[in-house]
């Protein structure tokens, strides 16, 4: 490990090693209430300064561990992978995509991935009608105004946004964030619209009252908003490519809390500048945390540092999902949330 990386109490180690308990190395700082459940449990390696790894920090992680805890900002590629140890089992990522590990590379050497699924999914589509809102009502514009001292006050044409109510909202990816986004608009009285490589059960359907579209290009045609939802995986690389991105109408908003990656960046960024569609909220960047600083000179973006599901409450509950799949796989079980590429 580099100088940085704090190194574990000398006592607690040589336990962990008399007691057998697996080394499982963490590569970012997690709620203090789940450190202190996986030092217990386990022997842990910590980030306490929470550095993100370099890629020679990594291969050093990877050496060592039995289990890794990585987030999204660790890239575990196939040349992170290639040197790992025999030992290292398990990858319990802490959060719910895992575009940042290489999962055939992981599957042929053996090594289980998990994610941790559900717990972020109400906390993501808030931010998801946060950002429409934001953009469509021009939320940080207003506050712009009124921290840069020249509001002059009131005015019957000052700062108008659009109205959602009563306008048609094209979800991305209908799983778990899509629908939960998908309850969210009803009550705000948008009608619900969704693609999907699989049409959902009907049941789920009709309980959002939403209209299935299986040509992408037509739904992004017709609709008012457009709301990203689905993970980022080969297939969905730039789904909104330049091609697809000019199908929206003028007055569209788009919406991603998803992942960069899905929308062609520099594409999305030219349209918005020359207004040809009218915003955008964005919590997530193809090249995060680099983004296209064209996108910081327009006003007509909401920019957020990929915090959809940055509660504390979520982190906590993804922690303890980190905890019953690296807990389970070391009782000799299938943890409960393997990732299975052909799931994804
Ligand atoms: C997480 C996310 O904060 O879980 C995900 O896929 O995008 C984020 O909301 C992050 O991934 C944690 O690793």
């Amino acid at each position: 490990m580099p100088e940085t990386a704090p190194v574990r109490e000398i006592g607690q180690e040589i336990g962990s090693i008399m007691s057998n308990k697996p080394l499982v190395v963490v590569t970012r700082k997690l709620p203090d209430v789940i450190e202190t459940r996986m030092m217990e449990l386990f022997n842990v390696r910590l980030n306490l300064d929470d550095h993100p790894m370099t890629q020679a920090e990594m291969i050093e992680a990877v050496k060592a561990a039995d289990i890794l805890v990585p987030t999204v900002t660790d890239h575990i590629d196939a040349a992170v992978l290639s040197q790992a140890g025999p030992q290292l089992r398990l990858i319990a990522s802490f959060g719910t995509g895992v575009d940042h590990i290489d999962l055939a590379t992981a599957r042929q050497r053996g090594i289980t991935v998990t994610n941790t699924p559900g717990v972020l999914t109400e906390d993501t589509a808030d931010m998801t009608m946060a950002l429409i809102l934001a953009v469509s009502r021009r939320v940080s514009e207003g506050e712009r105004l009124i921290r840069s001292g020249k509001w002059q006050g009131w005015g019957p044409m000052s700062m108008l946004g659009h109205r959602i109510y009563g306008k048609r909202l094209g979800i991305i990816g209908m799983g778990r964030i899509g629908q939960a986004v998908a309850r969210r608009a009803r009550g705000f009285g948008l009608s619900v619209h969704y693609h999907n490589r699989r049409r959902v059960a009907p049941a789920v359907e009709q309980a959002l009252e939403a209209t299935y579209w299986e040509s992408l290009d037509q739904m992004l045609a017709r609709m008012d908003i457009i709301s990203v939802n689905c993970p980022h995986t080969p297939a969905t690389y730039h789904l909104l490519s330049a091609r697809r991105l000019k199908l929206l109408q003028k007055h569209v908003y788009l919406v991603n809390t998803a992942r960069g990656e899905v929308v062609d960046e520099n594409a999305l960024t030219r349209m918005l500048d020359k207004k040809e569609i009218a915003g955008a909220g964005l919590d997530v960047f193809e090249h995060e945390p680099a983004l296209n600083p064209k996108l910081l000179r327009l006003d007509n973006v909401v920019l957020l540092p990929h915090m959809g599901s940055a509660t504390i409450e979520g982190r906590v509950d993804m922690g303890e999902k980190v905890i019953i799949n690296i807990k389970t796989f070391v009782d000799g079980h299938k943890p409960p949330d393997r990732v299975l590429e052909a799931l994804l």
